[in-house]
């Protein structure tokens, strides 16, 4: 039995067909287990964590924490080093916010790559206008990636102080040199982020043997609920960083105008946090453990050689950075010559394939790819190469419909 009889969404039927869903570079679908832990908890447990001294409170706050702990586990990292926010994008802000304007001054150096997603700009933006830092970003090579000899000039003449890049490119899939990448800012004294959204529910993650600094990412993307984000950072860093948000539990001591704040990781979790979809998130983590990333892994591959070679034989698309697969996850960026993305993708949805079209969050690189605009194919664990083969039937009513 196919996999996705796993995940109840695919008995949905999009325009009168069975749904292709190719958009889990977005957000991934949610396996029935992961939709009952939600409704359990509501149903049987639902109580606020770190506060009550009643029974469903302390079942609350031993879920809460379990997931904390699953979650560590996943990562090979210490629990007190994961702390719960919305998304990816909040916990970049987190570093931005605490450690960013503790830490960068006037003239020191941030290195980003012409690949990031917003959430890896934005906060860096505002932190050039407000402290007058510098941004450095990595070019890309033909393929996509980045350009280590730019990268260690840069090391060599900057005073760098952070380097944040995402692991996997969620517009090309492309996947980043990332052992190279913190090795080299290492030995010049940089400290390292990695946004991990399009890495993390894909390959084994051991931030012990990665070397960074900071790992963000999200549990909606690895087929958790929406409105978890993790951050994960060194304990030493937490340490010292002060809070993000403020409010209650977040705290120690409070009086009429002094406070002392709790250890991480409460100091970072200030007010009621999402305790239903971070208790559901525990189940998408067994699901994909059970699944295993390897598995992940080797059927994206396999899906990417399988698609790169149908859309070759479709003249009119051109396939953006599609060399080498070598260094690339199931994401393939392409347009059809004459027809905006977004009507590519109208015509995929009405008959049920569903893709992501526009800048994806990623305006730099679509000026560097010299395009307004794209449609992204973006597979997971559930993904077959019958997906394809409608993606392909879609292109082609495109093509038709357009006159193409
Ligand atoms: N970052 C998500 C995407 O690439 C939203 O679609």
């Amino acid at each position: 039995m196919s996999i996705k009889s796993d995940f109840p969404i695919f008995n949905r039927q999009i325009n009168g067909h069975n749904l292709v869903y190719l958009d889990s570079g977005a957000t991934t679908q949610k396996p029935q287990v992961v939709i009952d832990a939600l409704i359990d908890y509501y149903t049987n447990h639902n109580a606020n964590v770190h506060r009550g001294n009643h029974t469903l409170s302390d079942e609350a706050t031993t879920m809460y924490e379990a997931t904390r702990e699953a979650v560590a586990n996943f990562i090979n990292a210490d629990p007190s080093e994961i702390i719960f926010t919305r998304n990816t994008t909040e916990s970049i802000n987190l570093v931005a916010y605490t450690w960013g304007r503790q830490n960068l001054k006037a003239g020191d150096t941030v290195v980003l790559t012409e690949l990031e997603h917003h959430s890896n700009l934005i906060p860096w933006y505002l932190l050039q206008k407000e402290v007058g830092i510098d941004l450095e970003f990595l070019k890309l090579d033909s393929t996509g990636n980045v350009d280590l000899t730019q990268y260690k000039e840069i090391l060599k003449t900057k005073r760098v102080k952070l380097v944040s890049f995402m692991h996997v490119s969620n517009v090309l899939g492309t996947i980043l040199p990332v052992q190279e990448l913190v090795t080299l800012a290492k030995q010049n004294g940089a400290t390292v982020l990695i946004d991990g959204a399009q890495s993390v529910p894909r390959f084994k993650t051991d931030v012990k043997k990665l070397g960074a600094d900071f790992l963000a990412f999200s549990a909606h993307k690895m087929l958790g609920p929406t409105g978890v984000g993790v951050l994960w950072a060194k304990r030493s860093l937490l340490d010292k960083m002060p809070p993000f948000l403020t409010g209650g539990s977040m705290i120690d001591v409070v009086g009429r105008s002094d406070v002392t704040f709790a250890d991480v990781p409460q100091k970072f979790e200030a007010g009621t946090p999402n305790i239903a979809d971070v208790v559901a998130f525990m189940s998408a983590i067994e699901y994909l453990e059970k699944f295993g990333l390897d598995n992940v892994e080797k059927i994206e591959k396999e899906l990417l050689v399988y698609a790169v070679d149908e859309l070759k034989k479709v003249p009119g698309v051109i396939l953006y950075c599609c060399g080498d697969l070598t260094a690339k996850t199931g994401v393939i960026s392409f347009n059809l010559i004459g027809v905006h993305a977004h009507d590519v993708s109208t015509v995929l949805d009405s008959i049920g394939v569903a893709v992501r079209s526009g800048q994806h969050c990623a305006a730099p690189l679509m000026k560097t790819l010299g395009v307004p605009a794209t449609v992204r194919a973006s597979f997971y664990l559930y993904n077959d190469t019958n997906d394809v083969d409608q993606l392909i039937v879609g292109i082609n009513k495109a093509k038709q419909i357009f006159g193409v």
